[in-house]
């Protein structure tokens, strides 16, 4: 696989070949007119993998906490006290409805928006949604490291993380690919990541070829 041979920077793409650069452009190419939709469990890496995978296909990357935040003028630990989690899932249902409309791009969704069987249907329609998987121990890691989240506030994090992955997990495996993320540097798991995406894309090419010469008549 070309990608994992080329020496790229997703950060700067300072060192970036061009072999790799065309592997890149070809994949945007492939990807069409769908976005790439990042779902998973808060501390799973979805906005700062979502910022590099953007940045390494040259597309707009999106965060649609911040979308829902900048929409309602307060932050999201406020409107949960403000005015409740019910009001706050559907302000994300249609945040995320009106965001994917600006496909191509890369969006990375709160934990719980893929529960809402409105927007996975959406989602799995318009886009390729990937499920950003890490184990307990990253996300309780990585979840200590800010206090802006209202469901975990006060509470025994392990715990509710252990709680909600068991109740979300089923609905996060709808996803198209699902990508570990790893205790590791994000670029490695972008690098996993593009390389999956690649594949799953040349796979629905090529099925998408093989429906198209069943349909069209033999000359
Ligand atoms: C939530 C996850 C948060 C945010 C809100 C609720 C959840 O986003 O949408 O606090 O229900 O899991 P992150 O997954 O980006 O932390």
């Amino acid at each position: 696989m070309r990608f994992l041979r080329a020496q790229w920077q997703i950060g700067g793409m300072n060192d970036v070949n061009h072999d790799s650069l065309a592997d890149l452009a070809d994949l945007r190419l492939r990807l069409g007119d769908r976005a790439i939709v990042l779902i998973g469990m808060m501390g799973s890496g979805k906005s700062s993998i979502g910022r590099r995978l953007a940045r390494a296909l040259g597309l707009p990357f999106t965060d649609a906490d911040d979308a829902i935040e900048q929409a309602a003028g307060c932050s999201i630990p406020e409107i949960f006290q403000k005015y409740g989690e019910e009001f706050f899932r559907n302000r994300e249902e249609a945040v995320i409805a009106r965001i994917i409309e600006d496909a191509p791009l890369v969006l990375a969704t709160g934990g719980g928006a893929f529960v809402s069987e409105q927007t996975r249907k959406l989602l799995l329609a318009k886009s390729v949604v990937i499920w950003l998987h890490a184990d307990i121990d990253t996300l309780v890691e990585r979840v200590g490291r800010k206090d802006n989240r209202p469901l975990l506030r006060g509470k025994n994090v392990r715990q509710v993380l252990e709680d909600l992955s068991a109740k979300r997990n089923p609905y996060y495996a709808h996803a198209h690919l699902v990508v570990q993320s790893h205790q590791a540097p994000h670029d490695r798991t972008v690098q996993g990541l593009i390389h999956n995406l690649d594949a799953h894309l040349q796979a629905n090419d090529l099925r998408r070829g093989a429906s198209q010469e069943r349909h069209e008549p033999a000359n």
